[in-house]
């Protein structure tokens, strides 16, 4: 698996991917991971990277030249323009999949994206390279979402000031379920790999300052032990993923 980023803050990634399993991955030559500095590829002198927003309003909006050179020469695609395949705004397909013209997916980092999974963890895995755009500022001017990305992702609803940790929860993420990656069927059994939230785990001691471990755990019946996880992973997920109007009431 071929990781992309094209971000304005390529040193963000040294450190998290210099400690985590993700390391171990990319030594074990699993995953790779080329970080692209978005300045590069601004053309002025001053390598200008953001600029005020048409229309007005505070911030400043992410120009696209830059971001189109960087990933345009990174994957060797021709420079595109206005092209035939233009969607137009506001479209519900627009919304989600902005633009599906390329096999590799190239993924803006953005609060409005659809919402990250492991469903979509598992899709992502699929591939063999994936591109993110990670934003930051105000935005990323909206031509790079409609003609250049395939895909919009977020990583929850809050906003954080910019993409660059969201691209590596999703690279964390999609890592995991790489083949090899972790000892066989471990990611199947795991939180949502079925659809529900994980049980309870303990280790010794068996009893931690007055705190003992169920019993059911102790004795050894596997069927037992087994169905009992069943039920814990069930009330779990019942408990903190209902609908949110029942949570509240
Ligand atoms: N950039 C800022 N906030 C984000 C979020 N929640 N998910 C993805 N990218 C973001």
């Amino acid at each position: 698996m071929r990781f992309d980023v094209f971000t304005l803050f390529p040193e963000m990634f040294s450190s998290p991917f210099a400690e985590s399993m993700v390391r171990r991955a990319i030594d074990a030559g699993l995953v790779e991971m080329h970080l692209h500095n978005i300045r590069d590829y601004a053309t002025d002198k001053h390598k200008i990277t953001d600029d005020y927003a048409y229309g007005g309003g505070g911030g400043m909006v992410m120009k696209p030249e830059p971001i189109f050179r960087a990933v345009e020469e990174t994957l060797g695609l021709p420079e595109m323009e206005n092209s035939e395949l233009r969607i137009e705004n506001g479209s519900p397909d627009t919304l989600l999949i902005p633009n599906s013209q390329f096999s590799i997916p190239i993924i803006l980092m953005s609060p409005a994206g659809r919402k990250f999974s492991h469903e979509i963890a598992k899709e992502l895995a699929q591939h063999e390279q994936v591109c993110f755009i990670c934003g930051h500022y105000e935005g990323v001017d909206e031509r790079v979402r409609a003609h250049l990305c395939t895909d919009e992702i977020s990583i929850g609803d809050y906003v954080l000031t910019g993409g660059e940790l969201p691209a590596m929860v999703i690279m964390d993420a999609v890592s995991r379920l790489i083949p090899g990656f972790l000892p066989p069927g471990i990611p199947d059994k795991e939180s949502h790999a079925n659809g529900q939230l994980e049980y309870p785990h303990y280790t010794r001691p068996a009893d931690f300052r007055g705190w003992s471990v169920p019993d059911i755990l102790l004795n050894g019946d596997h069927a037992k032990i087994e169905k009992w996880r069943q039920e814990q992973s069930r009330l779990k997920t019942e408990a903190r993923r209902r609908p949110s109007s029942l949570q509240s009431s």
